[in-house]
């Protein structure tokens, strides 16, 4: 989950190298470092921490040179400290990695007991330790590298640079995403074409297998057996995309208000609101034919699908299978042909999501995926794209992605009810009004909402637990309230099925928990305000996200009551989503901590 990116320029690239990984510093930020090879000498500058520090030392100490390789990196093996940033330097080799190589140890004695010196706690040593070995026995560099491929196992996106070359840089994927760039007389190296954006927008995916030779006038691609193989080049929209806070103080701000407008856009890509008719050539699987849907993501992309099951099981009376990714890959669930495959990530990179895809296709399911970065190896690798239309998003945590991964599932939950006669047209007709109102009831929502948020942060702040309780598809949005609160505040909470409260969490309750209650004004209100009055009961003090029906409804006093207006029960998921995520936000905010980066976490996930 590092980034990496590499140029074979005309001048100098240090600068050019750090300004992609500022576009990569996503895939990780405990440590960052560029290398180049001028006249004849290769240098380098690497700190730990986050990419500033790096721009720091090298407005201290330039590095010159027309040949580069840089890292961003998310530690694996070896505390991020500077001496384990990349690039790794071997006698003449340097090596920048994303990904893990997995039998690193038993290669590591190996070359220690013939002398090999390692200066690093990292897996990715030694990959330069095998090369400059190789190079000290007079095999020439490409065949080196192969040779090197053929003996490290694991997962990996390499790029590698050799001092006695210059003009040369090698790059190899065997897992983890890689990208080539095509320059006017240069060429270019990176973990996303996002990375690459201002330099080019003409690309080449490398895929799994692929050893790849760049020179200043372009790129020969072979297998990990030296034959030539060929890629299609095309032509990327990352350059389309503004990648700044513009007004807001965060990434993650940005995201939240930007929410009613990319909603909408992703709504207009599935349903024709001038007919009101759900766009069938935009549903991709015959839903009429299938007898299941088996859905696996990871992290937010996962409490998206699980909402998005109950809505397939409500609305098409279509049986949904849905596992983490990290679960469902190995556990050996019987698939048949007759269901079709559903996946779900952001980035369309994240590991574990795709070796489930992998995992269903050799089950000869039909495979569709709920993406945002269409170029991705899991939207390259699925019978059916399904874009979310979000733009990029840059805070580590989750949000614009989350809702319109739900505005997409909504319409396909519909599609499928549709195709299955499950749904009459005057029912689709009156679900996608419902969905229609969604941009605009949001943005009033993010107003209205926004001075109680910021205030009621201020207490939430000072707990160390909170528990998120709700029903029905509340249910998986009371996980990813906690998740967020979690991931960017560092307070540790939990979402539970309000109907599990007393097998368990009961016991947690007392006025150091705040338990907040999701329960809009649905089928399911009167059994979770019962669980709320266990939760008053025992001294719990509760923060209450309703609507105006459910805030007229009950009399229990609160912490807070967060009224929202009253909307129908199938857009309630994403209207309820963004009182969850300001908490988290102003919260984390108010706690001083780096919201958009938060420790330990990384927003694309390429290793196991
Ligand atoms: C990481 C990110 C989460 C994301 C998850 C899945 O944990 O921090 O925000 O939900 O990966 O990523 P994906 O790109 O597959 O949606």
């Amino acid at each position: 989950m590092c980034g990496i990116v590499g140029i074979v320029g005309k001048d100098a690239v240090a600068e050019r190298l750090v300004d992609a990984l500022r576009r990569l510093e996503y895939r990780g930020y405990d440590s960052a470092g560029v290398a180049t090879i001028h006249e004849g000498r290769m240098a380098r500058r690497r700190a730990e921490g986050k990419l500033f520090n790096l721009e720091n030392r090298l407005h201290d100490e330039p590095l010159p040179g027309a040949t580069g390789i840089a890292h961003t990196r998310w530690a694996t093996h070896g505390v991020p400290n500077e001496t384990n940033a990349h690039p790794h330097f071997v006698d003449g080799v340097a090596v920048v990695h994303n990904g893990i190589i997995e039998n690193f140890s038993e290669l590591r004695e190996e070359l220690k007991a013939e002398g090999a010196d390692f200066a690093s706690q990292t897996d990715t040593e030694v990959v330069a330790q095998l090369l400059a070995k190789y190079i000290r026995e007079g095999i020439p560099a490409r065949a080196a590298m192969l040779k090197m491929l053929n003996r490290v196992k694991g997962a990996y996106a390499l790029l590698v640079m050799f001092r006695e070359d210059p003009n040369t840089l090698m790059a190899a994927r065997s897992g983890p995403p890689l990208a080539i760039g095509h320059g006017r007389g240069e060429m270019f190296l990176g973990s996303d074409a996002i990375a690459l954006a201002p330099f080019t927008n003409e690309i080449t995916y490398l895929v799994d297998g692929d050893f790849a030779v760049l020179t200043r006038d372009g790129a020969k691609i072979f297998d990990f057996s030296g034959n030539p193989v060929s890629r299609q080049r095309q032509v990327s929209q990352a350059a389309a995309y503004v990648v700044d806070k513009g007004n807001h103080r965060h990434f993650m701000e940005k995201e939240i208000y930007e929410q009613p407008e990319v909603i909408s856009h992703a709504l207009s890509h599935y349903v024709d609101f001038a007919s009101n008719r759900i766009r069938v050539d935009a549903t991709g699987i015959d839903f009429k034919a299938i007898s299941g849907l088996a859905v696996s993501a990871c992290g937010t992309a996962y409490l998206a699908g699980l909402v998005g099951k109950y809505w397939f099981e409500r609305y098409a009376r279509l049986p949904v299978e849905i596992d983490v990714a990290s679960e469902f890959r190995y556990r050996e669930m019987p698939l048949s042909p007759s269901q079709a495959a559903l996946f779900i990530s952001q980035s369309g990179e994240t590991a574990d999501t795709l070796a489930s895809l992998r995992y269903c296709k050799e089950n000869g399911l039909k495979i569709g995926a709920v993406v945002n970065v269409k170029e991705s190896t899991i939207a390259r690798e699925s019978d059916a794209v399904f874009p979310i239309l979000a733009g990029p998003e840059i805070g580590v945590a989750s949000t614009k992605a989350f809702t319109c991964q739900l505005a997409v599932l909504a319409s396909l939950a519909i599609g499928a009810g549709c195709a299955r006669g499950i749904i009459s047209a005057d029912e689709e007709k009156a679900m996608l009004k419902h969905l229609a109102e969604m941009p605009r009831i949001m943005a009033s929502v993010l107003n209205l909402i926004q001075p109680q948020m910021e205030a009621l942060s201020r207490d939430l702040s000072k707990y160390k637990d909170v528990l998120y309780l709700g029903r029905g598809t509340s249910f998986p949005l009371a996980m990813e309230g906690a998740l967020k609160l979690k991931e960017i505040s560092y307070i540790h909470a939990e979402g539970y099925a309000a109907g599990e409260l007393k097998h368990g969490p009961i016991a947690l309750i007392d006025e150091n928990m705040p338990v907040i209650v999701i329960a809009p004004h649905d089928r399911f209100f009167e059994k979770t305000v019962s669980n709320m009055q266990e939760v008053a009961a025992r001294g719990g003090r509760i923060i209450f996200i309703t609507d105006e029906a459910g805030a007229a409804a009950s009399t229990l006093p609160t912490m807070a009551t967060i009224t929202l207006p009253n909307v129908d029960e199938l857009i309630a998921p994403m209207i309820f989503a963004l009182p969850i995520q300001l908490l988290a936000y102003h919260t984390a905010v108010f706690m001083g901590t780096d919201v958009d980066q938060p420790r330990n976490l990384a927003k694309s996930v390429t290793v196991e």
